[in-house]
């Protein structure tokens, strides 16, 4: 019980901060950890500046204009860019007026100093309108907390679509693979690519036969061995490899005798929408870990499931339903 209660009382910090009527004890207990919000003057700033900036700073730990949230968080509580109160002492003035005192002399960066772009009409706001904002500016309070809405997400690799589809679909490198030796050294040789198996030239054993390393690399996954970098985009190559490979291994796992990955003991496997859509809902979670709404599941169930089936075989619909859950954006990013 000890251990869980600073998580609930940080979880409920969280949603304090920045909303109107929160109570007083929590809004003072959140000071500490909520930012100093946005006043409109900082956002006439904002978007004053923001035509010659935003170029250079849409996004990263330097994308102050990515929004008001930003340039408020990244810039303004940034006292090291910042000194409210007190414009001359202030790094975005410096910037401004062509004298930084770090890196760079001046934003932005080229040939002319913003003051210079303001006096010949390429900027509009006068640098005298940031020093005035700087100079009525109260303390800052930089926000504490991680942005729960920044964009961290990242694709699988092709290892760890492998990892993760052997997991959730109870396969494993046997069903693929049986051992065999070149020259001594262990080789995975495979099993008939009718099956599609993937392996990365790096793993122990290795790949024996081709197909196996280029579907590897058909998902992206780089090796030291092959001197090949991995490319993380959802490219088109990626989705392909990712369709065949999930419908394949969805039928491999669906056939797999004594696979409780899928249907776990006491559940159906038959045509009736009311076993059928608990299986969606399951799947929902184990796949994705999202719970799906009644509506949600009649779509998915009437959009994909239904179009498959068969009426003496319901095998291509479960496939069809199991390797959606595999190519929905919610699985390929993390
Ligand atoms: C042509 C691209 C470009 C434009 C336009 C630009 N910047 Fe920058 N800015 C940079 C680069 C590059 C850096 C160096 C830091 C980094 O991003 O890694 C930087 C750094 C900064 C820093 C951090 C300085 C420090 O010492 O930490 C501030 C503040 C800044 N820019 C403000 C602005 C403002 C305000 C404008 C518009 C008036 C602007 N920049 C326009 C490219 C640009």
């Amino acid at each position: 019980m000890n251990r869980i209660a600073p998580l609930v009382v940080l979880s409920f910090l969280a949603l304090a901060c920045g909303r109107e009527g929160a109570s007083s004890e929590l809004a003072s207990r959140s000071q500490s950890v909520c930012g100093t919000p946005v006043v409109p003057e900082t956002v006439r700033i904002m978007e004053g500046l923001k035509p010659t900036c935003e170029g250079c700073h849409a996004q990263g730990a330097r994308g102050y204009f990515a929004s008001a949230e930003a340039f408020q968080s990244l810039l303004v509580a940034d006292a090291r860019l910042v000194k409210a109160g007190n414009p001359d002492d202030s790094e975005l003035v410096r910037l401004l007026e062509g004298r930084g005192s770090g890196a760079f002399k001046q934003m932005p960066i080229g040939e002319k100093s913003y003051a210079q772009l303001v006096a010949e009409g390429t900027a509009r706001l006068p640098v005298a309108d940031v020093r005035a904002w700087i100079q009525g500016l109260g303390t800052q309070q930089r926000d504490a907390r991680p942005n729960a809405d920044a964009p961290r997400i990242t694709r699988m690799t092709g290892t760890q679509v492998q990892r993760a589809l052997y997991q959730q679909l109870g396969l494993s490198n046997a069903d693929f693979f049986i051992e065999a030796f070149e020259f001594g050294i262990p080789m995975a040789e495979s099993r008939g690519d009718d099956l599609y198996p993937l392996q990365s030239p790096d793993m122990v054993p290795a790949p024996r036969q081709q197909p196996t390393a280029e579907r590897y690399h058909g998902l992206g996954g780089g090796s030291v061995m092959t001197q090949t970098s991995a490319d993380r985009t959802a490219s088109p190559t990626f989705a392909l490899t990712l369709t065949q490979v999930s419908q394949r291994w969805c039928r491999l796992a669906l056939a797999k005798s004594g696979n409780v990955a899928l249907f776990p003991a006491g559940t159906q496997r038959t045509a009736n929408p009311v076993d059928v859509k608990a299986t969606l809902r399951r799947w929902s979670m184990h796949f994705l870990g999202e719970r799906l709404t009644d509506t949600q599941v009649d779509a998915l169930y009437t959009r994909v499931f239904v179009p498959l089936a068969t009426p003496t075989d319901t095998e291509p619909a479960y496939v069809g339903v199991c390797s959606y859950f595999i190519r929905h954006p919610h699985w390929i990013f993390y």
